[in-house]
Order: C-alpha cells, then structure tokens, then sequence
C-alpha cells in the first residue's frame, strides 16, 4: 500500500474521508495532521483522535497543525453544517492515544523525508498547514508524490459565498500558496463534488453492516438535515470523502491541467480559484483540475468500503 498523510479538519465528510481511508488496501494511512476549519483546532483534534479510535486504528499518529489562517482570521466555521463540535452531535468514545508533541509540519515533513516510497498527502479541510510546510520545510514539500486537495471551484462556483468554497475561503492565502507551489497537484472541487451525493439508501446499507457504519451513518445524520432543511435535497454531499477516493485510487476523477490563482483581494471575489478552462497548460505550477466524475461509481465506492469496514 502507498504511504498516505491526511490533513483534516473533521468535520463530518472529513470523518468519512479518514473512515474510508482506513477501509482501503491500497493506502497505508501514516499520518493525520490537524487544521483549524469547520469547527476549532483543538475540537479537530479531538474529533481526529476519536474517529481513529471508532475504527480500531487509535495507532495512527494524530498531529495538531494551524489554528487559524495565515494571514487574515479565518472568517466563519461551519457548525452550523457540521454540529457545533463537528460531528454531527454524535459523542464519541475518547482515544486513548495522545496528541502527537510535534506540530504538524514537523511530523509531516519529518515523514516525507524519512520515506522510501512516495507519499500522497490528501489536505481535506483549509490548507494552511500545507503552506507552511512550503514555506518552512520547501525539501520536504518537494517530496510529496501526490497533493490531493478537496477545495474551489472551477465552473461552479462558490458555496459559502458566489465566489468563494470553504476551504479556500477559509485561508486564501495559503491557497495561493499551495496552488502556486510547483508540487504535482490534484484539485478536486465543487465541479466534481456537488453532483456526487451519497443518498438514504447507500448510507442504510453500512449503517446496518456493523457498529462503526451505525455510528458514521449518525454522525452523517446531522448532515443530512442540514441538506434537507436548507437545499431542500435527500442526500449528501460528502466532499472529502470524494478526493480521498481520487488518493486511493489516481483517475478516479477526470482531470486537466489548468492554471489556477487564488484571488486574495479582499473583494467579493476573495478565495475564489479562478481556473483558466481555455487551454490546457504545461507550467511547472499547473493543476490537474478535478473536472469529470462517475458520481454513481463514486458513491458506490464509498459505501461498499464503509460498509466492508463495518463488517470487520
Ligand atoms: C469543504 O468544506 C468543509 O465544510 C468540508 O469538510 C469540506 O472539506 C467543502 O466545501
Ligand atoms: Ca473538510
């Protein structure tokens, strides 16, 4: 299996983003850093941790990163979306494992250059501890084999404003960063997030598989509410989880190389990515922009691995 390092912010699709990671062969998870995001640091930390633990894996280190964005304070959470500590309401069983002393980058880059095999690094919430690995370790940043990001938008623009998707939104800055680096990137995004919505039924099916499917299917519920009383839909869309299957397995998504900036004024358009979709780049800087999905083959993904995970 590849190494694998998830940096997080959980988070309901970040949970099941881990969960699925955790349910895959393919990948070997080595690491978990922790962002400030949806809800708190501390509260991701803890919520990283506990769903380590739900799944019998409290092994896999647990490293705390940025509380708050690089430059500006990161303008709102979302625990409005994701309950107020970030798991839907669902209190889970405290680890019994500890918080990793070293800050993440340090684990993060301390594991990229200690590596043998390529690491894919998947950054599911903010990425401002991504920016400052760039910035602090720039040797070990160069050693990432795959940067999997879930963030922005090329055609569909924003979802927490017109503009702007929460990640990006969250710490523009380090998105420019990030997406100006030079290291290979994959962006997956509000184009190939929105259509993937994991519905009742497929979240029946690992909820009746076992306790750790019940206990996701819970933590999911708070989700699906929140999609019902404020979109009006039945399902889920659940991001994260989506660019963790392009990590585990790479061309899931349909993509093209684009050049990407990150507008970082702070006019209405702030932390939009602004995706140049008229040609095809070949710059060092250019990102494999996310742009097709088999949405079904996706949620059919998702739910026999969680399920299959359930069963163990
Ligand atoms: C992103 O925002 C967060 O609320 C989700 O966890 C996901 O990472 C989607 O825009
Ligand atoms: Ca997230």
């Amino acid at each position: 299996p590849r190494p694998l390092v998830i940096d997080t912010d959980p988070g309901i699709d970040d949970a099941l983003a881990i969960l699925l990671a955790l349910a895959s062969p393919e990948v070997d998870l080595r690491l978990v850093t922790t962002t400030h995001g949806n809800v708190s640091l501390a509260q991701t930390t803890e919520n990283a941790l506990r769903v380590l633990h739900l799944a019998g894996r409290s092994d896999v280190p647990v490293a705390a990163g940025a509380t708050d964005s690089l430059v500006f304070p990161q303008p709102e959470r979302a625990g409005h979306v994701h309950g107020a500590t970030g798991l839907g309401g669902v209190d889970l069983p405290p680890s019994p494992a500890a918080v990793d002393p070293r800050p993440a980058v340090v684990a993060l880059a301390e594991l990229l250059l200690a590596s043998e095999e390529p690491v894919t690094v998947a950054a599911i919430g903010p990425w401002t501890n991504v920016a400052l690995l760039l910035a602090t370790y720039p040797e070990a940043a160069e050693r990432i084999d795959r940067l999997v990001l879930m963030g922005g938008s090329a055609a569909r623009g924003g979802n927490v404003t017109a503009a702007a998707e929460f990640n990006v939104w969250s710490d523009p800055e380090a998105a420019a960063r990030v997406l100006g680096s030079t290291v290979p990137t994959v962006l997956v995004g509000l184009d190939v997030t929105l259509p993937t919505v994991l519905d009742e039924d497929g979240v029946a099916r690992f909820a009746s598989a076992g306790p750790v499917g019940k206990t996701a299917a819970a933590i999911l519920q708070q989700y699906l509410d929140h999609a019902r009383t404020s979109y009006g839909t039945t399902g889920v869309v659940v991001h994260d989880a989506l660019a963790l299957t392009e990590a585990i397995v790479p061309g899931t998504l349909g993509t093209v190389r684009r050049d990407v900036v990150v507008d970082t004024t702070l006019g209405p358009a702030r932390g939009q990515t602004l995706v140049d979709r008229r040609t095809v780049s070949d710059s060092p800087t250019a990102v494999d922009v996310a742009e097709t999905v088999d949405s079904p083959a996706a949620v059919e993904f998702l739910v026999s691995r969680l399920a299959d995970l359930a069963t163990r």
